[in-house]
């Protein structure tokens, strides 16, 4: 008879296990408060991925706010590499938020109607973080703020994403800084309205395009930007679909028509000209 050989424990001496006055791991992260957020409205099992899904993009969305943010101080203050840096991290967190479409899209219409009733009026539509992002990006929209008039603090912080200059908008004054003739209406602007396309504007990043080795880094940059918008509409693409999937043409818990309103964002662009250039190239 073979003796089987116990498996030695790996806790040795040099792990730390005593750790009664010490910070540990779930305090650092305030585990247990995370995971408190997790509180289902019904005893339906597929409400678990539901709101799981929702949590893990919130969360990245947190991170694409503090990313871009970033990225706008370095393209306002002209320090390109780590604006480039941050704005490579926004692409790799883009793909997490684009494949957890494919982790939801296993939810089918009966699992989703065993909870919707529940979810009341509450959308995604009302996500601040997804709005403030969209505002760092360019898409302004002051009809926005309406849902949000009865949370004061998130209304401020929305309200002042959205006076303020975009991502694009520094990277336009950036360029006029690089001695290229951005027409004034373009630096000068009511930030509060989204970006114009402009043929002006278009032609500025032709002459860029056309000589990429001269202007490498606003060629880099606005390959980076091309990128992020690409990122965002599959996000939006994936989203519509993983929608019209679950709930068809129904309306959305949130007011709208459904898949009729999230595709009519897939038409709209955050940096237009950076698009019209490749058709003059
Ligand atoms: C079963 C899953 C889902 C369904 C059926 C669904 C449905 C919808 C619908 C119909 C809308 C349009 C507004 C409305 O009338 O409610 C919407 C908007 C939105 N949803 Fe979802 N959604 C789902 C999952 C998610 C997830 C996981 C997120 C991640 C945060 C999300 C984020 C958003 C955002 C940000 C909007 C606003 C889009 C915009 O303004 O263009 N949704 N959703």
């Amino acid at each position: 008879m073979s003796k089987e050989k116990k498996p030695q424990s790996r806790v040795g001496d040099d792990l730390h296990v005593d750790l009664a006055d010490h910070m540990t791991y779930g305090e650092y992260l305030h585990l247990k408060t995370l995971l408190a957020a997790h509180r289902p409205l019904t005893s339906s099992h597929d409400e678990h991925i539901f709101i799981v899904i929702h949590h893990v993009q919130e969360l990245w969305l947190k991170l694409l706010d503090y990313e871009i943010a970033l990225a706008i101080e370095g393209i306002r203050t002209d320090e390109l590499r780590p604006a480039l840096k941050a704005l490579a991290r926004v692409g790799r967190v883009q793909e997490q938020l684009v494949s957890a479409w494919d982790v939801l899209s296993t939810l089918t219409p009966a699992d989703y109607l065993s909870f919707r009733d529940a979810l009341a009026k509450s959308s995604g539509f009302q996500s601040f973080q997804y709005r403030k992002v969209e505002f760092l990006l360019g898409a302004k929209d002051a009809k926005m703020l309406l849902p949000h008039r009865h949370d004061p603090e998130i209304h401020r912080e929305l309200e002042a994403a959205l006076r303020a200059p975009s991502i694009y908008d520094e990277v336009l004054r950036l360029v006029a800084r690089r001695g290229f003739a951005v027409p004034a209406e373009a630096l000068d602007r009511d930030f509060t309205e989204p970006h114009q396309f402009d043929p002006r504007i278009r032609d500025i990043w032709l002459s860029i395009y056309r000589d990429s080795h001269r202007y490498f880094d606003l060629y880099e940059l606005a390959e980076k930007l091309v990128d992020v918008e690409d990122r965002f509409q599959q996000w939006r693409f994936r989203h519509m679909k993983t929608v019209e999937r679950i709930i068809g043409f129904k309306r959305g818990t949130g007011g709208s028509t459904g898949v009729g309103f999230l595709k009519s964002a897939l038409d709209r662009y955050f940096f237009p000209e950076l698009w019209q250039v490749r058709t003059e190239l």
